[in-house]
């Protein structure tokens, strides 16, 4: 007999012997070192650095878009998880919904490996906990959504795209950073470059928090360090379509510069005044739909509502390419609830795209599209009245899906990330805007012209300033 034969002969013959409290204990050895895989992957630069760089209690990893800083964090975070039992990490994005597509699909794919038992047989949008076999658990949530992960402390807490957070969220989450288990506490966030008066720039200058930059150069997946040069990917990824970036998003996300657009055409508008926490729309509101028709850019439909005293608010969007007009028409009618009573659905002039949305059972109306005008009237609507509120907000998180290929390619995904990159294409004229990522805007403009460019009684009502709103969110 051969030896390989032997000691497989062997094998068998003392699997057969085996008793079965040692089977099951073989097989709980067998998944244990499946799950402890750690992947070696190179690391540069600063995305090396976090690991001396545990004495800093606020620390955030800044860069272009796919300079490595998310998986060095979560790599980060997987070896503190599995070197000190019982660890208590958090992984945490504004929007709970947006971490399934994004930063768990690395954590997974990349770090634990999806055969792995510490997330096998888990639905990525529904988890809320990963459980080592040591006892470490990385439990992971939103903002939008803070009672269930507020509730707790933890050693660790990692705020994957923090500048999308807000000061006040941020500072809450420090609040709830106190080790046990870990020899040191910290709160760690990745985000790219953004305005630059934001509140993660102002912390660094008063000393309290620690920005760390990232390049292209420190992704080996993108850079060849022997070489010099760029991998094929990088060409793909970097050459190709963040260079195809234009104005701010490719300052941000190709160059890396924290910078703000010039000639902003909504600079009325400011997260901290418009976007406001979810709430429930009363019955009585008054609702309706816009859409904008899209296959390769991305389509839009937005619900809105208005209160009595005709302040409107988005309170959920569809925001997706590469879909057709028929199974959004079916995501539309799913999506609206049964006692939602909604009184029209404002169409952009697309008679094949409303005759479709027709054929589904939804009755069009077409959307008054003069630019200058209704751009005039979301300024106004955008405008914080005497009472210290706008007329116009939206809901935080009212995107009901991330569409993962505009986030890849790092442009809008939602109307919100439209406003501030809505800029004037003839300067100081202001008469033309960029004809760019417009898709949410110009649906948001034909809302407001529903609403507004009528002269109705309606219409006044909704000029009217009132008194009652929706809660602001501090930012
Ligand atoms: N050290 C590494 N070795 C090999 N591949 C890596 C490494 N770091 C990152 N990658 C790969 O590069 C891609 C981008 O990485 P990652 O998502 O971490 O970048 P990012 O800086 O967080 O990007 P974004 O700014 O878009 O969030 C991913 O596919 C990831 O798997
Ligand atoms: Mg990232």
């Amino acid at each position: 007999m051969a030896i390989d034969e032997r000691s497989l002969a062997a094998k068998l013959a003392a699997r057969l012997t085996k008793s079965p409290e040692e089977k099951v204990k073989a097989i709980q050895t067998r998944k244990a070192r499946r799950a402890m895989t750690l992947r070696d992957y190179e690391m540069r630069g600063n995305n090396a650095r976090i690991r001396e760089m545990t004495h800093v209690p606020e620390l955030i990893l800044v860069g272009a878009a796919g300079t490595g800083k998310t998986l060095a964090v979560v790599d980060y975070l997987h070896e503190i998880a599995w070197t000190y039992p019982k660890a208590r990490i958090l992984m945490v994005r504004k929007v709970r919904a947006d971490l399934a597509n994004s930063v768990l699909v690395t954590f997974e794919r990349d770090i634990l490996g999806e055969d792995n038992p510490i997330c096998a047989n888990m639905q990525r949008k529904t988890r809320d906990v990963y459980r080592y076999p040591n006892g470490s658990e990385i439990v992971v949530g939103g903002m939008d959504r803070p009672g269930r992960i507020l509730s707790a402390e933890y050693d660790i807490i990692y705020v994957a795209e923090a500048s999308q957070i807000s000061l006040e969220d941020w500072e809450t989450l420090v609040m709830r950073n106190r080790s046990t288990v870990v020899p040191w506490q910290q709160v760690i966030g990745d985000t790219n470059p953004d305005r630059p008066d934001h509140w993660i720039k102002q912390r660094e200058q008063e000393g309290a928090l620690v920005l760390l930059n990232t390049y292209h150069e420190d992704n080996p997946k993108y850079y060849d360090v022997n070489l010099g040069d760029w991998t094929a990917a990088g060409v793909q990824y970097v050459l190709g379509k963040l260079a195809r970036l234009t104005g701010v998003r490719r300052d941000r996300y190709k160059d890396g510069k924290w910078t703000s657009a010039e000639g902003a055409i909504y600079d009325e508008w400011s997260e901290r005044h418009h976007l406001i926490d979810p709430f429930e729309i009363p019955r009585e509101w008054r609702r309706f739909r816009v859409v904008d028709f899209g296959y390769n850019n991305p389509f839009v439909c937005q619900w809105w509502a208005m209160d009595g005293d005709g302040r409107m608010y988005l309170y959920r969007e569809i925001y997706m390419t590469g879909r057709l007009v028929r199974d959004h028409a079916a995501q539309i009618n799913r999506m609206t609830e049964q006692l939602e009573v909604i009184e029209a659905t404002v169409c952009d002039h697309d008679a094949e795209g409303m005759a479709t949305l027709r054929s589904e059972g939804i009755k069009t109306t077409p959307a008054k599209k003069s630019v200058s005008t209704g751009i005039e009237a979301v300024k106004d609507r955008m405008r914080i009245q005497g009472d210290g509120k706008p007329r116009l907000f939206i809901m935080e998180g009212c995107r009901v899906e991330l569409d993962q290929d505009l986030h890849e390619a790092k442009l809008p995904t939602s109307t919100v990330e439209e406003i501030p990159g809505y800029v004037w294409a003839d300067g100081k004229k202001k008469e033309e805007p960029v004809k760019e990522h417009d898709h949410g805007v110009d649906a948001m403009r034909y809302a407001v012209m529903y609403l507004d460019a009528s002269g109705s009684k309606r219409a006044a009502a909704a000029r009217a300033v009132g008194l009652r709103g929706g809660r602001r969110r501090g930012r």
